[in-house]
């Protein structure tokens, strides 16, 4: 948490939604690599006390997910001089106080569904938009999308939870157009889809129930399994929708 930035010859890791269950242990597994680079967290909130001691590899960068607010910490992230090379964007909601997934169409309401799309699809985007220019020149880079298995249209046998399943889809769409558009003006970006399987946080803790023990994940083996991931794509101008094991998932 500091201000000193490093020499421009360093490469960086970008976790956006760093105060989430996945992102803040990503934040915890990239700053555990020792062996690199710069940590920035990207969150609405500071960081909690268990950050205080991480040192002058993690800046902590506060942003409320407004489009003016996305382009203020991009541009704030380009301006380090840094080569961005892992983008991981956390930003998910299930379920809040307000909110809860509907079981059934008789649920719906165009409020809650306009606000989870609002964070699983608007929020991610304004990023994708606001990084294809700075990264046009990059190489080796990833930007990876926490997805969910739920948004796989083929997939989808259940039903119900309508707003969290369509906006998943939805966000899997925006990144399909968003590879192509990437495989034109920054080549040298690969873009993952990812779904992390359900995983001990907030997001899933109304749901565990009916999981059982050993398919619920911690995150630090989901954010373990993304780093392993993203080590080995490569840059081919499409996107992958990869799940924690890097097996594909149907559309
Ligand atoms: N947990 C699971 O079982 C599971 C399964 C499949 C997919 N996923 C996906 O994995 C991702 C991470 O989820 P998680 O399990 O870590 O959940 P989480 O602990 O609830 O974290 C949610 C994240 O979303 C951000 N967020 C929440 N409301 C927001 C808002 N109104 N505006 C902007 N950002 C907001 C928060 O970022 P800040 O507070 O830092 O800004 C936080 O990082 C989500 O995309 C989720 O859909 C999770």
């Amino acid at each position: 948490m500091s201000d000193s930035l490093s020499s421009p010859q360093q490469s960086a890791t970008v976790i956006i939604g760093a105060s989430g269950g996945i992102g803040s242990a990503l934040v915890r597994r990239y700053l555990a690599l020792g062996d690199c680079e710069t940590v920035f967290a990207v969150s609405r909130v500071p960081p909690t006390s268990s950050f205080a001691l991480s040192g002058t590899r993690l800046h902590w960068l506060l942003c409320d997910s407004s489009q003016q607010e996305v382009n203020r910490v991009a541009a704030e992230l380009v301006s380090s001089g840094l080569n961005l090379h892992r983008i991981i964007i956390c930003t998910g909601l299930l379920h809040n106080e307000a909110i809860t997934p509907e079981k059934s169409l008789d649920k719906l309401d165009p409020d809650a569904m306009r606000a989870v799309f609002d964070v699983n699809l608007v929020v991610p985007a304004l990023w994708l938009a606001a990084l294809v220019k700075p990264l046009r020149r990059t190489a080796g880079s990833v930007i990876a999308v926490l997805s969910a298995r739920v948004g796989s249209i083929t997939d989808n046998r259940l039903g119900g939870w309508y707003s969290y399943r369509a906006s998943k889809a939805a966000l899997n769409m925006f990144l399909k157009s968003a590879a192509i558009e990437y495989s034109r003006r920054a080549p040298g970006v690969k873009l993952v889809s990812f779904h992390p399987g359900t995983t001990d946080t907030y997001l899933s803790s109304p749901f565990q129930a009916n999981v059982a023990k050993e398919a619920l994940f911690t995150p630090d083996f989901v954010a373990d399994s993304l780093v392993k991931l993203l080590d080995d794509v490569q840059p081919d101008g499409e996107l992958s929708f990869l799940d924690w094991a890097g097996i594909e998932i149907p559309w």
